[in-house]
Protein backbone atom coordinates (compact mmCIF):
# COMPACT_ATOMS: atom_id res chain seq x y z
CA UNK A 1 0.00 0.00 0.00
CA UNK A 2 1.47 3.15 -0.90
CA UNK A 3 1.87 6.01 2.32
CA UNK A 4 -0.53 8.48 0.08
CA UNK A 5 -3.26 5.45 0.30
CA UNK A 6 -3.90 5.56 3.87
CA UNK A 7 -7.77 5.16 5.36
CA UNK A 8 -6.87 7.13 8.38
CA UNK A 9 -8.55 9.68 7.64
CA UNK A 10 -11.34 8.86 5.87
CA UNK A 11 -12.36 7.85 2.81
CA UNK A 12 -10.03 7.73 -0.57
CA UNK A 13 -11.92 8.53 -3.97
CA UNK A 14 -9.99 8.09 -6.91
CA UNK A 15 -11.70 8.76 -10.57
CA UNK A 16 -10.64 7.80 -14.15
CA UNK A 17 -11.89 8.34 -17.42
CA UNK A 18 -12.58 5.89 -19.48
CA UNK A 19 -10.86 6.32 -23.20
CA UNK A 20 -13.68 6.89 -25.36
CA UNK A 21 -11.84 5.14 -28.44
CA UNK A 22 -9.42 2.26 -26.77
CA UNK A 23 -7.11 0.96 -29.03
CA UNK A 24 -6.91 -2.91 -29.86
CA UNK A 25 -4.01 -3.11 -27.38
CA UNK A 26 -5.43 -1.55 -24.97
CA UNK A 27 -8.84 -3.64 -24.95
CA UNK A 28 -6.44 -6.83 -25.26
CA UNK A 29 -4.49 -5.77 -22.00
CA UNK A 30 -7.89 -5.08 -19.81
CA UNK A 31 -9.90 -7.69 -21.35
CA UNK A 32 -6.58 -10.53 -20.18
CA UNK A 33 -6.84 -8.77 -16.20
CA UNK A 34 -11.37 -9.69 -16.22
CA UNK A 35 -12.77 -12.79 -14.33
CA UNK A 36 -14.40 -15.29 -17.41
CA UNK A 37 -17.87 -13.95 -15.41
CA UNK A 38 -16.93 -10.36 -15.84
CA UNK A 39 -16.04 -11.23 -19.48
CA UNK A 40 -19.33 -12.64 -19.95
CA UNK A 41 -21.67 -9.58 -18.42
CA UNK A 42 -19.15 -7.95 -20.93
CA UNK A 43 -20.54 -9.70 -23.70
CA UNK A 44 -24.18 -9.03 -22.98
CA UNK A 45 -23.88 -5.35 -23.69
CA UNK A 46 -25.53 -4.49 -27.15
CA UNK A 47 -23.18 -0.95 -27.59
CA UNK A 48 -19.51 -1.19 -28.07
CA UNK A 49 -19.19 2.06 -25.92
CA UNK A 50 -21.31 0.25 -23.37
CA UNK A 51 -19.45 -3.05 -23.15
CA UNK A 52 -16.02 -1.11 -23.10
CA UNK A 53 -17.28 1.04 -20.45
CA UNK A 54 -18.29 -1.72 -18.45
CA UNK A 55 -14.58 -3.17 -18.96
CA UNK A 56 -12.54 0.13 -18.52
CA UNK A 57 -14.50 0.40 -15.12
CA UNK A 58 -14.17 -3.34 -13.67
CA UNK A 59 -10.27 -3.11 -14.75
CA UNK A 60 -9.76 0.36 -12.73
CA UNK A 61 -11.77 -1.30 -9.89
CA UNK A 62 -9.31 -4.26 -9.86
CA UNK A 63 -6.36 -1.97 -10.05
CA UNK A 64 -6.94 0.03 -7.42
CA UNK A 65 -8.33 -2.46 -5.20
CA UNK A 66 -4.51 -4.50 -5.69
CA UNK A 67 -2.91 -1.68 -4.26
CA UNK A 68 -4.56 -2.18 -0.93
CA UNK A 69 -4.29 -6.04 -0.79
CA UNK A 70 -1.78 -8.41 -1.50
CA UNK A 71 -2.88 -9.72 -5.22
CA UNK A 72 -2.24 -8.96 -8.80
CA UNK A 73 -5.74 -7.37 -10.37
CA UNK A 74 -6.32 -10.20 -12.56
CA UNK A 75 -5.93 -12.45 -9.52
CA UNK A 76 -8.81 -10.89 -7.28
CA UNK A 77 -11.70 -12.90 -7.23
CA UNK A 78 -15.47 -11.23 -6.33
CA UNK A 79 -18.67 -12.34 -4.73
CA UNK A 80 -21.96 -10.21 -4.79
CA UNK A 81 -24.09 -9.84 -2.00
CA UNK A 82 -27.92 -10.43 -2.95
CA UNK A 83 -28.25 -7.00 -3.85
CA UNK A 84 -25.60 -7.18 -6.51
CA UNK A 85 -22.82 -5.19 -4.40
CA UNK A 86 -19.51 -6.89 -5.26
CA UNK A 87 -17.00 -7.49 -2.63
CA UNK A 88 -14.21 -9.53 -2.13
CA UNK A 89 -13.72 -13.07 -1.46
CA UNK A 90 -9.76 -13.68 -2.60
CA UNK A 91 -8.19 -12.00 -0.82
CA UNK A 92 -10.70 -11.91 1.91
CA UNK A 93 -10.37 -8.92 3.79
CA UNK A 94 -12.24 -7.11 6.44
CA UNK A 95 -9.83 -4.03 6.67
CA UNK A 96 -12.04 -1.80 4.39
CA UNK A 97 -14.74 -1.72 1.88
CA UNK A 98 -15.27 -0.48 -1.60
CA UNK A 99 -17.64 0.25 -3.74
CA UNK A 100 -17.72 1.64 -7.75
CA UNK A 101 -19.32 3.76 -9.66
CA UNK A 102 -19.72 4.74 -13.87
CA UNK A 103 -21.75 7.41 -15.67
CA UNK A 104 -20.69 8.18 -19.29
CA UNK A 105 -17.19 8.60 -19.84
CA UNK A 106 -16.16 8.15 -15.57
CA UNK A 107 -15.57 5.99 -13.53
CA UNK A 108 -15.19 6.51 -9.97
CA UNK A 109 -14.27 4.44 -7.04
CA UNK A 110 -14.25 5.02 -3.01
CA UNK A 111 -12.31 2.95 -0.51
CA UNK A 112 -13.22 3.41 3.38
CA UNK A 113 -11.82 1.94 6.35
CA UNK A 114 -15.70 1.42 7.05
CA UNK A 115 -19.08 1.62 4.66
CA UNK A 116 -18.88 3.47 2.06
CA UNK A 117 -20.82 4.32 -1.42
CA UNK A 118 -20.08 6.44 -4.18
CA UNK A 119 -22.20 7.58 -7.05
CA UNK A 120 -21.18 9.44 -10.36
CA UNK A 121 -23.67 10.72 -12.89
CA UNK A 122 -23.73 12.90 -16.01
CA UNK A 123 -26.34 15.76 -15.81
CA UNK A 124 -28.78 16.07 -18.06
CA UNK A 125 -32.27 17.08 -18.65
CA UNK A 126 -34.32 15.70 -15.89
CA UNK A 127 -38.06 14.33 -15.50
CA UNK A 128 -40.11 16.06 -12.63
CA UNK A 129 -42.21 12.78 -12.47
CA UNK A 130 -38.94 11.22 -11.52
CA UNK A 131 -38.63 13.59 -8.90
CA UNK A 132 -41.88 13.28 -7.92
CA UNK A 133 -41.52 9.79 -7.40
CA UNK A 134 -38.46 9.16 -5.37
CA UNK A 135 -37.46 12.38 -3.59
CA UNK A 136 -39.13 14.25 -0.50
CA UNK A 137 -41.19 16.89 0.03
CA UNK A 138 -38.32 19.39 1.64
CA UNK A 139 -36.41 17.74 -1.71
CA UNK A 140 -38.47 19.12 -3.90
CA UNK A 141 -38.81 22.57 -2.25
CA UNK A 142 -35.03 22.58 -2.91
CA UNK A 143 -35.33 21.68 -6.43
CA UNK A 144 -38.22 24.75 -6.79
CA UNK A 145 -36.78 27.37 -4.72
CA UNK A 146 -32.31 26.37 -5.47
CA UNK A 147 -30.84 29.23 -7.62
CA UNK A 148 -28.84 26.36 -8.89
CA UNK A 149 -29.94 25.04 -12.50
CA UNK A 150 -32.84 22.34 -12.68
CA UNK A 151 -30.77 19.63 -13.84
CA UNK A 152 -28.06 20.11 -11.25
CA UNK A 153 -29.68 20.94 -8.34
CA UNK A 154 -31.56 17.16 -9.14
CA UNK A 155 -28.32 15.32 -9.44
CA UNK A 156 -26.80 16.75 -6.30
CA UNK A 157 -29.91 15.23 -4.01
CA UNK A 158 -29.89 11.93 -6.32
CA UNK A 159 -26.69 11.12 -5.95
CA UNK A 160 -26.58 11.61 -2.35
CA UNK A 161 -29.53 9.33 -2.18
CA UNK A 162 -27.83 6.87 -4.41
CA UNK A 163 -24.24 6.95 -2.49
CA UNK A 164 -26.22 5.95 0.77
CA UNK A 165 -28.24 3.40 -0.57
CA UNK A 166 -24.83 1.99 -2.21
CA UNK A 167 -23.33 2.18 0.98
CA UNK A 168 -26.06 0.30 2.81
CA UNK A 169 -25.41 -2.41 0.03
CA UNK A 170 -29.59 -2.31 -0.84
CA UNK A 171 -29.36 -0.52 -3.86
CA UNK A 172 -32.54 0.75 -5.56
CA UNK A 173 -34.65 -1.88 -3.49
CA UNK A 174 -34.68 0.77 -0.59
CA UNK A 175 -37.48 3.35 -0.99
CA UNK A 176 -35.65 6.34 -1.72
CA UNK A 177 -38.30 8.88 -0.23
CA UNK A 178 -37.96 7.78 3.24
CA UNK A 179 -34.45 9.61 3.11
CA UNK A 180 -34.43 13.17 2.57
CA UNK A 181 -31.42 15.35 2.24
CA UNK A 182 -30.98 19.24 3.26
CA UNK A 183 -28.61 21.04 1.20
CA UNK A 184 -27.45 24.39 3.11
CA UNK A 185 -24.31 25.74 1.12
CA UNK A 186 -21.50 23.14 1.98
CA UNK A 187 -23.80 21.47 4.82
CA UNK A 188 -25.20 18.25 4.20
CA UNK A 189 -28.53 17.11 6.54
CA UNK A 190 -29.49 13.89 6.20
CA UNK A 191 -32.97 12.22 7.34
CA UNK A 192 -34.15 9.33 7.80
CA UNK A 193 -38.10 8.96 8.51
CA UNK A 194 -37.89 12.88 8.98
CA UNK A 195 -35.15 12.65 12.00
CA UNK A 196 -31.61 13.98 11.06
CA UNK A 197 -29.50 11.09 11.62
CA UNK A 198 -25.33 11.90 12.08
CA UNK A 199 -24.11 8.90 11.87
CA UNK A 200 -23.75 8.63 7.85
CA UNK A 201 -21.00 11.29 6.11
CA UNK A 202 -21.91 12.86 2.79
CA UNK A 203 -19.77 14.68 0.52
CA UNK A 204 -20.93 15.88 -2.16
CA UNK A 205 -19.21 17.69 -5.67
CA UNK A 206 -18.73 18.59 -9.55
CA UNK A 207 -16.21 16.52 -11.16
CA UNK A 208 -15.79 17.57 -15.07
CA UNK A 209 -17.94 20.19 -16.43
CA UNK A 210 -21.37 18.12 -16.20
CA UNK A 211 -20.55 15.40 -14.00
CA UNK A 212 -22.18 15.54 -10.34
CA UNK A 213 -20.10 12.86 -7.74
CA UNK A 214 -21.39 11.94 -3.76
CA UNK A 215 -19.97 9.66 -1.49
CA UNK A 216 -21.30 8.18 1.71
CA UNK A 217 -19.37 6.62 4.95
CA UNK A 218 -19.50 5.65 7.68
CA UNK A 219 -16.17 6.92 9.94
CA UNK A 220 -13.98 10.12 9.96
CA UNK A 221 -16.14 12.95 9.73
CA UNK A 222 -14.25 15.12 7.25
CA UNK A 223 -14.40 18.78 6.12
CA UNK A 224 -15.18 18.86 1.90
CA UNK A 225 -11.59 20.19 1.40
CA UNK A 226 -9.81 17.18 3.54
CA UNK A 227 -11.43 14.68 1.06
CA UNK A 228 -9.03 13.08 -1.32
CA UNK A 229 -10.13 12.95 -5.05
CA UNK A 230 -7.11 11.22 -6.97
CA UNK A 231 -7.48 11.49 -10.76
CA UNK A 232 -5.75 8.80 -12.31
CA UNK A 233 -4.77 9.34 -15.93
CA UNK A 234 -4.16 6.17 -17.27
CA UNK A 235 -4.74 2.43 -16.04
C1 LIG B 1 -26.64 -0.57 -7.48
C2 LIG B 1 -27.47 0.43 -8.21
C3 LIG B 1 -27.94 1.48 -7.21
C4 LIG B 1 -26.58 0.99 -9.30
O1 LIG B 1 -26.88 2.27 -9.67
P1 LIG B 1 -26.35 2.99 -11.02
O2 LIG B 1 -26.34 4.45 -10.78
O3 LIG B 1 -27.12 2.46 -12.16
O4 LIG B 1 -24.88 2.47 -11.25
P2 LIG B 1 -23.48 2.87 -10.62
O5 LIG B 1 -22.55 2.99 -11.74
O6 LIG B 1 -23.53 3.97 -9.63
O7 LIG B 1 -23.12 1.57 -9.77
C5 LIG B 1 -22.92 0.36 -10.38
C6 LIG B 1 -21.86 -0.38 -9.61
O8 LIG B 1 -22.20 -0.45 -8.22
C7 LIG B 1 -21.86 -1.74 -7.71
N1 LIG B 1 -23.11 -2.31 -7.21
C8 LIG B 1 -23.94 -3.21 -7.79
N2 LIG B 1 -24.97 -3.48 -6.95
C9 LIG B 1 -24.78 -2.75 -5.84
C10 LIG B 1 -25.51 -2.59 -4.62
N3 LIG B 1 -26.62 -3.24 -4.37
N4 LIG B 1 -25.02 -1.73 -3.69
C11 LIG B 1 -23.87 -1.06 -3.90
N5 LIG B 1 -23.13 -1.16 -5.05
C12 LIG B 1 -23.59 -2.00 -6.00
C13 LIG B 1 -21.26 -2.54 -8.87
O9 LIG B 1 -19.86 -2.46 -8.78
C14 LIG B 1 -21.76 -1.80 -10.09
O10 LIG B 1 -20.86 -1.78 -11.16
P3 LIG B 1 -20.74 -2.99 -12.17
O11 LIG B 1 -22.13 -3.40 -12.49
O12 LIG B 1 -19.98 -2.46 -13.33
O13 LIG B 1 -20.00 -3.99 -11.40
C15 LIG B 1 -28.72 -0.19 -8.86
O14 LIG B 1 -28.32 -0.91 -10.00
C16 LIG B 1 -29.45 -1.17 -7.94
O15 LIG B 1 -30.28 -0.78 -7.15
N6 LIG B 1 -29.18 -2.43 -8.00
C17 LIG B 1 -29.78 -3.40 -7.10
C18 LIG B 1 -30.75 -4.22 -7.89
C19 LIG B 1 -31.09 -5.47 -7.16
O16 LIG B 1 -31.64 -5.47 -6.09
N7 LIG B 1 -30.73 -6.57 -7.78
C20 LIG B 1 -30.97 -7.85 -7.19
C21 LIG B 1 -30.51 -8.94 -8.12
S1 LIG B 1 -28.76 -8.86 -8.41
Amino acid sequence: MKKSDSLKNGPLIFVFRLPPRPSGDELMNAWSILSDKEKTRATQFKRETDKNRFIFSRVFLRKILSRFVKGLPAGLVFGNNKYGRPFLIKPRQNNFDFNLSHSGEWAAVAINAGQVGIDIEKIAPTDQLVAQNYFSAEELDYLRWSKKRKPEAFYEIWTLKESLVKAMGQGLSRSLKQFSFKIIGKQIIFKNNGRTVSSWNFTSRRLAKNYQLAVCWKGSRLQNKDLKVAMLTKL
